[in-house]
């Protein structure tokens, strides 16, 4: 929590935020958007992190992440993409289907890859259909300010829960030339605000904010109503997303300041397979306790 004395904003800020109580999150039903907007006005943190798969998603459900992202980070870390460009909606809509299928309260949050919602609001519509109507999913993603608000207000007309994302948008990597780590520093920072504001005046339900400064992330979360939700954005958001990979420990070498790893899945896993091997090898196993007489 910040110590910074409280700017006037939009929202209430209960003095000593409290965390929140698991009573007031429904356990025989999908969580709404409507949950999320309540947990923020009552002053609640809340998490979410991407999921790509069955397993994964009934975990970190578990765990009482209450909505989960099915990333266009999926290009890179599940299908081998060297960035999130290439994939598409026929890859990216298996996954939504398996996050869907392993949970039962999680909001399911579909993102719109590159290409499937930049021609216009029609494509926007169409492929946010599709990640309802065939993924499952109960809200879509996609990148960008004031440039895409025909898309938001589209889609949110039909009644699809949109989520807008600011800052860093990987999607733009071609424009940004390469993937630069800090975005909305001085007067860009006026615009992300602007673009924020368009995109909650356009109905959106929640605004990412990724790689920007904290303070930065504390000026826009205090104008909204609507929850920010932050990665890389300092500890002044509503939510908190984290790539699970990033969180857990899975992906390698140097990533950006704002990941915590939790554990070391990476070294775990590799530990587990390199002894399996020795172990086939050296004709350990399988011994009789792993035969059938
Ligand atoms: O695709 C993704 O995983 C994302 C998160 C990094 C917010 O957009």
């Amino acid at each position: 929590m910040s110590t910074l004395s409280e700017p006037a904003g939009q929202k209430a800020r209960p003095a000593g935020e409290r965390a929140g109580t698991a009573t007031q999150w429904p356990a025989d039903r999908r969580i709404t958007i409507r949950d999320l907007q309540a947990a923020t006005d009552r002053g609640e943190r809340w998490s979410m992190l991407t999921s790509y798969d069955t397993l994964t998603a009934g975990v970190f459900e578990q765990a009482g992440v209450r909505a989960l992202l099915v990333g266009d980070t999926s290009a890179e870390l599940v299908l081998g993409y060297p960035d999130t460009v290439p994939v598409t909606m026929d890859e990216l809509v298996p996954m939504v289907q398996a996050v869907v299928r392993g949970t039962r309260t999680a909001l399911v949050v579909a993102d719109l890859p590159f290409g499937s919602y930049q021609a216009g609001p029609a494509a926007a519509m169409a492929n946010a259909v599709r990640h309802l109507k065939e993924g499952g999913a109960q809200a879509v993603k996609l990148e960008g300010g004031r440039r895409v608000l025909p898309q938001v207000e589209i889609m949110v007309g039909a009644g699809i829960p949109v989520m807008g994302h600011l800052g860093l948008t990987p999607q733009s990597i071609n424009v940004l030339g390469g993937v630069r780590r800090i975005q909305g520093r001085g007067d860009a920072g006026d615009e992300l605000l602007a673009d924020a504001l368009a995109l909650e005046a356009a109905g959106a339900f929640a605004v990412v904010l990724e790689s920007v400064p904290a303070a930065l992330g504390r000026r826009v979360s205090d104008a909204l109503r609507i929850p920010t939700v932050g990665i890389g954005a300092g500890p002044d958001c509503d939510a908190q997303i984290l790539v699970w990979q990033d969180m857990a420990g899975l992906t390698t070498g140097r990533l950006p300041r704002f990941v915590k790893r939790y554990t070391d899945t990476r070294g775990r896993l590799l530990d587990a397979a390199l002894r399996y091997v020795a172990d086939v090898a050296e004709r350990r196993y399988p011994d009789q306790a792993h035969s059938y007489s």
